[in-house]
């Protein structure tokens, strides 16, 4: 006699349950399925409002009300629901999580090479006014980043900051000189596998003083962009290993002179990071017109991508177990294995066995039934009989 026992769950992770204990031995298998290999979002359904409406956020402990930050009446607000819904999820904060991850990973470089001296700040508020976003950091009036098409307005004074520069003048008011601001930022874009409306940038900022470059006898701007390409290169290949590396000369209105770092990744030149030699007027709105600085802001997405393999931005902000699980805190060792872009679909088969069977043989039978649809196969559970019963 065969007793073969099949029980099958469909989008959930049900382990089997177990027969009649009369103590034969049987494996439970479990199968997860999937058909393509690497994952999209899933299609929205055509709601008139696609997005739960989120009626209050908290920001580091503060409350913002829906109604305080998506405005319907007013023509300057263009903050959707899918955006307030972002506020206060602050991934930079989660350790597991590839971002928080990153952002550790370069707090360890900053700490081991600067002796602690840079002091981290994470949780300062995305909604910020328009002259910290634009005016502190000198972006002229025209700059197509003011724009309703390009940023987020709360209302005519009033944005989700769309870098983190926003809080350069702030914090050296607040009298700090060597900084990393962490932070959500938010820009209107495109849709695709890099742009996401709502990412996460780590600005580093450091002051000098006189006798921090008059000892080495030159001038103060190539003094400071030397020790800020020294500082970037050696961050780099704190994160990347021996990666090759470009300095390409760009425009920034709070930099002079301006530069964006590339790293040479998977056959192509990638930009990871924008930074450059603070200008003066940023600095002397805090007093401090006899020093000279350097600032950088890097993408934690874009390196993460790169660091992790992660195919497609908008995982990151994924909650399913397939994702998140592959994830370790303190761990930037590890490549992201793509899953399918359909939910999970578990099949639990339990059957009794003969001294014959092997696993090997049980695989082959599902191999020749659903080619390479199964991801994995795992004996969940082993039950054996000292009942004499007979198998064929
Ligand atoms: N704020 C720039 C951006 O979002 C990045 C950046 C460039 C920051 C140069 C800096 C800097 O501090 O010096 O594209």
């Amino acid at each position: 006699m065969t007793i073969f026992s099949v029980q099958s769950t469909i989008f959930s992770r049900a382990s089997v349950a177990l027969l009649s204990s009369n103590g034969f031995k049987r494996f439970s298998f479990a199968s997860s399925f999937s058909s393509a290999a690497v994952y999209s979002p899933p299609l929205p359904k055509m709601k008139k409002r696609r997005y739960p409406i989120v009626s209050a956020v908290d920001i580091g402990g503060v409350t913002i009300a829906r109604n305080d930050v998506v405005r319907e009446d007013d023509p300057t607000n263009n903050v959707p629901d899918s955006i307030f819904s972002k506020l206060g999820v602050q991934l930079h904060r989660r350790d597991k999580h590839p971002i928080g991850i990153i952002k550790n990973a370069i707090y360890d470089y900053f700490d081991n090479n600067y002796s602690k001296m840079f002091d981290k700040i994470e949780d300062l508020s995305p909604i910020v006014t328009t002259k910290q976003n634009f005016d502190d950091v000198l972006v002229p009036a025209d700059h197509v980043s003011r724009s309703l098409n390009d940023t987020y307005y709360v209302d005519s004074q009033t944005v989700l900051r769309c870098h983190t520069s926003a809080h350069q003048a702030e914090l050296l008011r607040k009298g700090h000189r060597r900084f990393l601001v962490t932070g959500d930022v938010y820009r209107r874009d495109s849709i695709d596998s890099t742009h996401y409306p709502v990412f996460h940038q780590m600005e580093g900022f450091c002051v000098f003083s006189p006798e921090d470059w008059k000892e080495s006898g030159m001038d103060s701007t190539l003094y400071a962009a030397e020790d800020l390409k020294k500082c970037l290169e050696g961050l780099a290949s704190h994160l990347f290993g021996a990666v090759e590396m470009r300095w390409v000369d760009t425009y920034f209105p709070f930099t002079n002179p301006s530069f964006e770092l590339e790293i040479y990744f998977k056959d192509d030149w990638l930009e990871v990071l924008g930074c450059g030699v603070t200008e003066q007027g940023i600095l002397k709105q805090s007093g401090l017109e006899n020093n000279v600085a350097w600032a950088f802001g890097l993408g934690l997405e874009r390196l993460a991508m790169v660091l992790f393999d992660i195919p497609d931005i908008r995982l990151f902000w994924s909650d399913d177990e397939r994702f998140t699980s592959q994830f370790a805190e303190g761990d930037f060792g590890v490549k992201f294995k793509p899953f399918s872009k359909y939910p999970p679909c578990y099949k639990d088969i339990s059957f009794w066995i003969s001294e014959s069977f092997t696993e090997n043989n049980f695989c082959e039978v599902v191999r020749g039934i659903a080619g390479d649809l199964v991801e994995e196969s795992k004996v969940r559970d082993e039950v054996e009989s000292k009942l004499n019963v007979e198998l064929r």
